[in-house]
Order: structure tokens, then C-alpha cells, then sequence
């Protein structure tokens, strides 16, 4: 089973941004964390992060090509506005789990909208880190039932 993980804005800025709710540890020891965990599971993972909604598209349309079978999406603020991010998870059509950090849902109003929930198979929020590798354990019993 291969896995892309993607992280969207200010996701790079982990253990410097708002360490009270998203923590001290950084980006890089996210992706060791789940880097460890797909090894655990004997699953390939990549991962790829970006500021920018375009190649946010760009990485998830270029999952189609890479025969990517699982996706784990943080969107960072783009959960809130990007149609065109979920429209790519729907011209895919890879399963796709979204992921927050922190738990949206009980945060501003304006983080309680989100566009990719619309095509995800799951979401996981208010896990912090371990979100991810939940996701992760979510998608290999799902796929394993084969959808
Ligand atoms: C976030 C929550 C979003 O509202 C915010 O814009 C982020 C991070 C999270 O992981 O909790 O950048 O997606």
C-alpha cells in the first residue's frame, strides 16, 4: 500500500506556530513519527507540504499518476475555502482522510466549515500528531476491505 501525506499552510512552521495548540515539536519530527509508523505497518508513505492551494491541487492530481492508494490530508486553513481541493480528491478518487491537529470543531466558527470533508472517507481531528497515524491505521483497514 503506498501513502501520500500532504500538508498545506503554515503546517512547515509546526513547533514555531502557536506551540499552545499545535505544539512544540516540528514538522520534521512529524514526518519521522509517521515515517515510523507506515515502517511498522509495512506501508510505503511520501509526503509532501506546500503553501500554495495550486500545488495543493497539483500533488493531489499527480497521486492519480503515482498510483497512490491512500491520502492523508492536512490542509491547514484551505480546509476552510478550497473548492479546488476537494474537487481534485473527487477527480481521483483515492481515499482520502483529513486530518487536524487541533479540534476544529470547538475553535472560531469559521473553522467549523470544511470543504474537503465533502469527499473525505474520514475525518480525525483534536489528536495532535497521533492524528495522522490514526489516519493511517483508519486507511489500511478500509482499504484492506476493498473498496
Ligand atoms: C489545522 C486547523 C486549521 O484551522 C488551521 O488553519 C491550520 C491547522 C489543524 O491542523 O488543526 O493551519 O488544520
Amino acid at each position: 500500500m503506498k501513502f501520500l501525506v500532504i500538508n498545506g499552510s503554515n503546517l512547515k512552521l509546526l513547533g514555531i506556530r502557536e506551540p499552545e495548540i499545535y505544539g512544540k515539536r516540528t514538522y520534521d519530527d512529524l514526518v519521522g513519527m509517521i515515517k515510523e509508523h507506515a515502517a511498522e505497518k509495512g506501508v510505503e508513505v511520501s509526503f509532501f507540504q506546500s503553501n500554495h492551494e495550486g500545488d495543493l491541487v497539483d500533488a493531489i492530481g499527480q497521486a492519480y499518476y503515482d498510483k497512490i492508494d491512500g491520502i492523508i490530508i492536512n490542509p491547514g486553513a484551505y480546509t476552510h475555502t478550497s473548492i479546488a481541493i476537494l474537487d481534485a480528491v473527487k477527480a481521483v478518487r483515492i481515499p482520502t482522510v483529513e486530518v487536524h491537529i487541533s479540534d476544529v470543531d470547538a475553535r472560531e466558527e469559521f473553522r467549523q466549515v470544511s470543504y474537503i470533508r465533502l469527499a473525505a472517507v474520514k475525518t480525525i481531528t483534536g489528536q495532535g500528531f497521533d492524528g495522522y497515524n490514526t489516519a493511517m491505521d483508519f486507511l489500511i483497514s478500509y482499504l484492506g476491505e476493498k473498496h
